[in-house]
């Protein structure tokens, strides 16, 4: 049985002030939480504050991106020492606001990949297609190129890699997959892991959904191959998060 895995993805999202009263209020909701492993990537800016407010908790900490290289001339960039530094176990890797926005492309995110992978850092691997895409008939082909791309070389474990499938028309849109279309992607990116590490654990690698999850949703989810969810808008306030998270734990 593989353990159930919630992500914060805050995105662009609160100062200092306002992860700090996150965290508060958040540690406390989440006491009696022990099987579900939950992660909150702040901003690069909020790490070192949600760092100081989560270390008398189990909540883990992650990144929302990261650069391959160590260190360098690279303006605006972080790279993986420096989240490890700043207490990040976790990074989200390839997520479709980076490709389609920041022309991020298969190359990078493998680099990216390699890197955390290298660093004992957890990447979370984001693939998804978009709705022209899943109209076409071409969802399946996406997502496994994606997987094909991203995982190049890659020589990944369960407890090394999580793969998150994000369907890019439900993010953010309140238009979330249905349990079935992600129950389908589940078998597909299992079937896709498995090809990629013929002798390794695609069985046990975690699984994510993406894409507008609430806690009216999400249940929908759990009932599929699904170890959990990348959770965007709410995950921004500390109850509606909690309510995930606490739907996670009683499953
Ligand atoms: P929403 O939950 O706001 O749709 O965002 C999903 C997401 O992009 C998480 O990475």
């Amino acid at each position: 049985m593989i353990p159930s895995l919630i992500i914060a993805n805050w995105k662009m999202h609160k100062t200092i002030k306002e992860t700090e009263a996150f965290c508060r209020d958040f540690i406390v909701l989440s006491r009696g939480i022990h099987k579900t492993t939950v992660v909150i990537c702040p901003p690069f800016t909020a790490l070192a504050a949600a760092r100081a407010c989560l270390e008398s908790s189990n909540i883990q900490l992650g990144a929302q991106d990261m650069h391959w290289e160590d260190k360098g001339a690279y303006t605006g960039e972080v790279s993986p020492l420096q989240l490890i530094d700043a207490g990040c176990r976790y990074v989200i890797i390839g997520h479709s606001e980076r490709r389609h926005l920041r022309g991020e492309t298969e190359e990078m995110i493998n680099k990216k990949i390699t890197a955390a992978v290298a660093h004992d850092l957890i990447p979370v691997l984001c693939v998804g297609e978009t709705l022209q895409e899943r109209e076409a008939g071409r969802a399946g082909h996406v997502v496994a190129l994606q997987l094909e791309k991203g995982l190049q070389n890659i020589n990944f474990s369960a407890g090394n890699l999580v793969i998150a499938y994000e369907p890019v028309w439900a993010i953010g849109t309140g238009v979330n997959a249905s349990g079935r279309d992600a129950g389908e992607m589940a078998a597909l990116i299992r079937s896709c892991l498995g090809k990629l590490n013929p002798s390794g654990p695609a069985p046990k690698i975690p699984l994510l959904y993406g894409g507008s999850v609430k806690a009216d949703n999400f249940a929908e989810f759990l009932q599929e191959d699904m170890n959990g969810a990348l959770v965007g808008g709410a995950s921004l306030q500390a109850d509606s998060f909690f309510e995930i998270v606490r739907l996670s734990e009683d499953a």
